[in-house]
């Protein structure tokens, strides 16, 4: 059946397979995995904003087997395995993208003491950015966030690289972003006055010098890393404030360890991290995360970050327990019954012991929407 799942897939879309061994028991244990969550705007329309979920990546650049732009192997960490373009195409909303000084040029890098080295640095920014408006400019309907790690000093540095990607037309005013807990504008809105690129810093002084929204007056975050995976808990991160702090809009969940571990990522982005999502809804009092930001978002044992997204969307915009069991036009919680042939539960779709046979309708929907790739997890 499995090998069925990966020739369907390999002929319609071109799913990567990714090939790992077990150590336990010696067997390879194919999966198919959704990569792709559903459109938040698929079943409910016009809501504002903080009304929907965006499946987000950490440090979105950080692309496996990339080699530095200048030419060097690159020794960091990697914590994704497309380009953003291919992460875009996927679904994904949310980007963190981390930003220096380098090269007399803004540079996506990681850093060893705060400075970028050939061997850390990935490529010029610019580069990235134009993928993102070259998505906003095909997808005149669809909204971006980016989250930056904000280590550049050079005056209007980051001014300029976003003017010279062409991405300033799409900018949302930091000036018409709710700081006092209100809703923020519809996204229909958004789109009729094309600021549909949300820009958030993590440099407050960036806001008043170049009006870049420093981003926890905006949101609440909890801890990233590995003190942030403890089951049970969701502690905001030292910048933001309290999760339960009301007067922040927008709720942004991390879940991945300090160090990305491809392998690990399939544990880390299945049941997990649905766990974390419904902690960190309580703890940020009854609040569903507006950002699920996670390392190696194609990898899980089924539903996967797509799934967690489906299901902070179902929530937040009807209160169904995923976006798909939401009925268009009727009233907040007036939900579908599970059926055959619905959208698949993040259990419920791929059984995590790998049989994927009882489940026909489910499958159907699945292969029919496209949205899934094969991963070999253990
Ligand atoms: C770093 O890369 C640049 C090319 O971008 C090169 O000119 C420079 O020599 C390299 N520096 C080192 C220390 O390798
Ligand atoms: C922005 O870029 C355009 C060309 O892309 C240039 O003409 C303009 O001077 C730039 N504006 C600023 C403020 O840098
Ligand atoms: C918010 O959470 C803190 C713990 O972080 C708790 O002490 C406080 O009572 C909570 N506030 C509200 C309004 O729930
Ligand atoms: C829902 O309502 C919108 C306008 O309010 C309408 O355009 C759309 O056709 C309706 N959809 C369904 C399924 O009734």
């Amino acid at each position: 059946m499995w090998m069925q799942c990966v020739l369907r897939n390999l002929l319609r879309h071109g799913c990567s397979i990714l090939m790992f061994f077990s150590t336990q028991d010696g067997n390879v244990r194919p999966r198919c995995t959704r990569v792709q969550p559903l459109s938040p705007f698929s079943k409910v329309k016009g809501l504002p904003f903080n009304r929907y979920s965006w499946l987000t990546t950490h440090n979105s650049f950080a692309k496996l087997g990339e080699k530095s732009a200048t030419g060097s192997v690159v020794l960091a960490p990697t914590n994704q395995q497309d380009s953003v373009s291919s992460q875009l195409d996927n679904g994904v909303r949310g980007l963190m993208l981390d930003m220096y000084d380098f090269e007399n040029d803004i540079w996506l890098c990681h850093s060893f003491g705060g400075k970028c080295f050939n061997y850390t640095a990935f490529q010029p920014a610019i580069n990235v950015l134009k993928e993102i408006r070259f998505f906003l400019e095909k997808n005149p309907t669809e909204i971006i966030t980016i989250f930056i790690e904000d280590y550049v000093t050079s005056p209007k540095g980051l001014t300029n690289v976003f003017n010279a990607s062409g991405l300033t037309k799409y900018w949302f005013p930091a000036a018409q972003m709710p700081s006092d807990g209100r809703d923020w504008p519809t996204v229909d809105s958004m789109v009729r006055q094309n600021h549909r690129l949300v820009v958030f810093t993590s440099k407050s002084s960036k806001q008043a010098t170049e009006g870049i929204a420093y981003e926890w007056k905006y949101l609440v975050e909890n801890q990233y890393g590995t003190d942030g995976m403890k089951s049970g808990l969701c502690p905001n991160r030292a910048e933001s404030a309290a999760m339960n702090t009301t007067s922040r809009s927008l709720v942004l969940m991390n879940y991945f360890p300090d160090t990305p571990d491809v392998t690990q990522a399939c544990k880390h982005n299945s049941d997990a991290l649905i766990n974390m999502v419904n902690t960190c809804h309580d703890v940020a009092g009854k609040r569903w995360p507006n950002f699920i930001a996670v390392d190696f978002y194609k990898r899980s044992n089924g539903g996967g970050a797509p799934a967690a997204v489906d299901m902070a969307n179902g929530q937040l915009a009807c209160g169904c327990s995923t976006i798909a069991a939401c009925r268009p036009n009727t009233t907040f919680g007036a939900c579908k019954l599970p059926e055959a042939g619905a959208a698949p539960t993040p259990t419920s779709a791929i059984k995590s012991s790998g049989s994927i046979s009882g489940h026909p309708g489910q499958l159907g929907w699945l292969f029919g929407s496209g949205l899934i790739a094969i991963t070999l997890c253990f």
